[in-house]
Order: structure tokens, then C-alpha cells, then sequence
């Protein structure tokens, strides 16, 4: 059973090839898969829902309303329930709204939400399958990160013969298994991931922190996830919708607290990441009471906080990896080996504030990682779930990885 306890959401688009879908789902079933089909309204010219209802064990979908209770299918949660979202076969033209980002079905809707790995299996004639607008299409959705299952080439049903037939419903099996289970790469690893800002308070109302929003962490910890590792993070206040479930969740505010959180779990972990952007400086000292605006200018004294990388980085066991972030404005790869070696880190992830689509806030990061060996690899811009898993890679090729 290599997909038990794995949730596939199987896009079904018009294609001849939709066919083949009702042989995709009940292998991914006796896999041990649960299937939720999403079907685009023009793939019911070429299959019945009854059909891949009955297959997947699941009432199919495929509008955001369902017809006879006018309950609203969210396409969010249905983005957040899957391990996998897989459109076998894909037509040339849901290719083209995933690729222009075009919502106008459940489908559409549920690939723009959807934060799993991606896979499509293109399916149409030949020449269509050859043109440059389907050809750049799927160009434009590989450098999103999704994985292409390429069309085969053989009879097809306009009765030339060419590239464009769905990859088999086996094939397509096989490349779900090897995805999973090159996916447990980190399965028996325990991690820690500090992320999110700290918040410093300067009186019961007031406080410093920065823009940390939480998204590089949070992609961090769903990637260990996705491999298998046991995750525990320790996350400074952090505003997004996050599904906890399967992860040691611990809240702090300020950096101290994400210290001692941080070194009561280090100990027992064999990976730490820090993700979280730490207040270096904290008020010397806190007002009970909130501050009166009585002059016009305020000058707050401000004493350093402990480095918990560098803390901890010194405690490091045998066998224990760290990996630390450098979040810089200039000098960026200077700055960031400093770091390497003074926080005694394996890897630094340096994102620069000087690159677009890098660093606080935004979903996408652009980051150059240097390992303490000397290696050095470098991202495009892509969202910080794709940067998760290279960061993740990469950890692969320290030497004391075994
Ligand atoms: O959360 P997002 O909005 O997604 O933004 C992501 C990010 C920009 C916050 C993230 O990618 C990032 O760069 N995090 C580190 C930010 C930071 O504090 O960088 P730094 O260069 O100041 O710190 C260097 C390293 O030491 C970091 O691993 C940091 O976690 C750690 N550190 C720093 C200070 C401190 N007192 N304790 C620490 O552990």
C-alpha cells in the first residue's frame, strides 16, 4: 500500500484521454490513496461522475455550489486537505488557466489554492500538443515547480500518430509512488524551526519588532512535514492561517521566551532551522505603565538579546544540523559566511532585502545558500515552498547527513 494515508485530489479535464482516469483512480485506490476527483464541466462529454464517483469512493466535484444543497465546496480547504494535486489528463485548455492563473471553475480555483506539489499529464492531438502556446504553457507551469508527466507518443484518437497521449494510467502510478516515497526522505528526523518575528514590549502597549509575516517558516515546517520528519516550531506572533496539525506547536512572543522554548526542544532534534527573524535588541527595560506623550521626543535605551543561533550553535551535539537564515541589505554573501562560521551553522540561507520577491512578507523568496564545506547553490525567485524544499535538499548534501 505505497499511497496508504495519502490525499490525491485527480483533476479531470476534456480530453479523449478522461477515459483513462476511471483506470487511474482505482489504482490509486488499491494503492491506498483517498482520490477526490474535481472534474472540469467539459470532461463530462467524456466520462460519467457516476463512474469516478463509484471508483473513488467520494461524491465527485466539480462546481463551487453543489447543485441540489447549495452548499458552497471550498476550494481553499479542499487546496489545504491534499498531499498531492494531480490533473490527468490535463487539456490544452486548463493548461492555459493554470498557466495565465484563469479561476473560473472549482478546479482552476482549487489549483490557485492549493500549497501541495502539483503534477499534470498533458492529453490532446499532436499538433495542438505541438503548437507553441501549449508548448509554452507547459514551459511557464514547470518553472512554477510543478511536475510535468509528459504526454507519450503512439495512436492517437484523431488517427495520426504522435506525441500527445496521456502517460498511462500505470505510469502515472509509479511516478505518484516514487514522488511519495522520495518524499520520506527525512521520515525518523526530528526538527526545530524557530520563525516569525519577536515582539519586544517597550510598555504594556507599545512594542519593536519587524515584518516577519511567518510564510518562510511555515513553508518550512510543511516540507519537513510533506518528508516525513516530526516538526516542532517555535513561532514568534505570526497572522496567517496555519494548519497545526501534526506539528509541536509552541507560541512565543518576545526572543527570550523563543529561547528558552528553542532550548528545551534542541537537545532531542537532529535538524534546527532558524527561520525566525529575532529582535537583536530589546528595551532595557519594560514601563508598567504605557508611556505618556508628554515631550516631544522619546529616546528608549535598548539591550542586546541573546542569539539563540549562536547559543545554540555552540551546544551543537555530533550529528546535529543547523541551519541558519542572513537577511541582509548589503555585503550580502560576506555577511552571510560570517554567519556561518560565527553561529557555527552548516548551511546560510542569505535572502537579500535588495532582491524583488525576497525576504518579509511576500510568498516568494530568492536566496543563494552557502555551506560551511564551501558549496554554494543559488534559487531563482520561486515561492517559498519550492525554496523550502531545495533548502531541504540541500541539507541532504551536508556530510554528516546519514
Ligand atoms: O517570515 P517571512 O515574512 O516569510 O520572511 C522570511 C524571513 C525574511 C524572515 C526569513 O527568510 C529570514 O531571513 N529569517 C532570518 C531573519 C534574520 O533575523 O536574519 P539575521 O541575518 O538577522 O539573523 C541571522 C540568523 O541568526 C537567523 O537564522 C536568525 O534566526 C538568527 N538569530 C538572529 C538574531 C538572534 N537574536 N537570534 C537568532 O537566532
Amino acid at each position: 500500500m505505497g499511497l496508504k494515508g495519502k490525499k490525491i485530489i485527480l483533476g479531470v479535464t476534456g480530453s479523449i484521454a478522461a477515459y483513462k482516469s476511471a483506470f487511474l483512480t482505482r489504482l490509486l485506490i488499491k494503492a491506498g490513496a483517498e482520490v477526490q476527483i474535481i472534474m472540469s464541466a467539459s470532461a463530462f462529454d467524456f466520462i460519467t461522475p457516476l463512474t469516478l464517483a463509484t471508483l473513488s469512493k467520494r461524491p465527485v466535484l466539480s462546481q463551487f455550489q453543489n447543485d441540489n444543497t447549495g452548499v458552497w465546496t471550498n476550494h481553499v480547504e479542499l487546496g489545504l486537505w491534499a498531499d498531492l494535486f494531480l490533473v490527468a489528463p490535463i487539456s490544452a485548455n486548463t493548461l492555459s488557466k493554470f498557466a495565465n492563473g484563469i479561476c473560473d471553475n472549482l478546479l482552476s480555483a482549487t489549483y490557485l489554492s492549493a500549497r501541495c506539489p502539483v503534477m499534470i499529464a498533458p492529453a490532446m492531438d499532436l499538433d495542438m500538443y505541438q503548437h507553441p502556446s501549449v508548448q509554452s504553457n507547459i514551459q511557464k507551469l514547470k518553472s512554477f515547480g510543478n511536475i510535468l508527466l509528459d504526454a507519450e507518443s503512439g495512436e492517437l484518437a484523431s488517427g495520426l500518430s504522435g506525441q500527445g497521449r496521456m502517460m498511462e494510467p500505470e505510469n502515472i502510478l509509479s511516478k505518484v509512488e516514487d514522488f511519495f516515497s522520495s518524499r520520506e526522505d527525512f521520515s525518523g528526523k526530528k526538527v526545530l524551526i524557530t520563525m516569525g518575528p519577536t515582539q519586544e514590549a517597550l510598555d504594556p502597549v507599545r512594542y519593536i519588532s519587524n515584518h516577519s509575516s511567518g510564510k518562510m517558516g511555515l513553508a518550512l515546517a510543511n516540507a519537513f512535514l510533506a518528508r516525513g520528519a516530526e516538526v516542532f516550531v517555535v513561532s514568534g506572533p505570526i497572522y496567517l492561517t496555519v494548519n497545526k496539525a501534526g506539528v509541536h506547536w509552541n507560541d512565543v512572543t518576545s526572543a527570550k521566551e523563543m529561547y528558552e522554548a528553542a532550548s528545551e526542544i534542541h537537545s532531542q532534534v537532529d535538524i534546527c532551522v532558524f527561520a525566525a527573524a529575532v529582535a537583536d535588541y530589546a528595551p532595557s527595560e519594560v514601563a508598567p505603565e504605557k508611556i505618556k506623550k508628554d515631550n516631544t521626543s522619546l529616546s528608549i535605551s535598548l539591550v542586546k538579546n541573546v542569539d539563540i543561533a549562536a547559543e545554540l550553535g555552540a551546544r551543537k551535539k555530533q550529528g546535529q544540523i543547523h541551519v541558519g537564515f542572513a537577511l541582509e541589505t548589503e555585503n550580502e554573501a560576506e555577511n552571510a559566511k560570517i554567519k556561518l562560521s560565527k553561529k557555527n551553522l552548516d548551511l546560510v540561507v542569505l535572502n537579500s532585502m535588495k532582491e524583488s520577491g525576497a525576504g518579509f512578507q511576500v510568498d516568494t523568496n530568492k536566496v543563494h545558500i552557502f555551506h560551511s564545506s564551501g558549496l554554494s547553490v543559488q534559487s531563482e525567485v520561486a515561492p517559498k515552498n519550492q525554496i523550502a524544499d531545495l533548502i531541504l535538499d540541500q541539507i541532504k548534501n551536508i556530510p554528516v547527513w546519514v
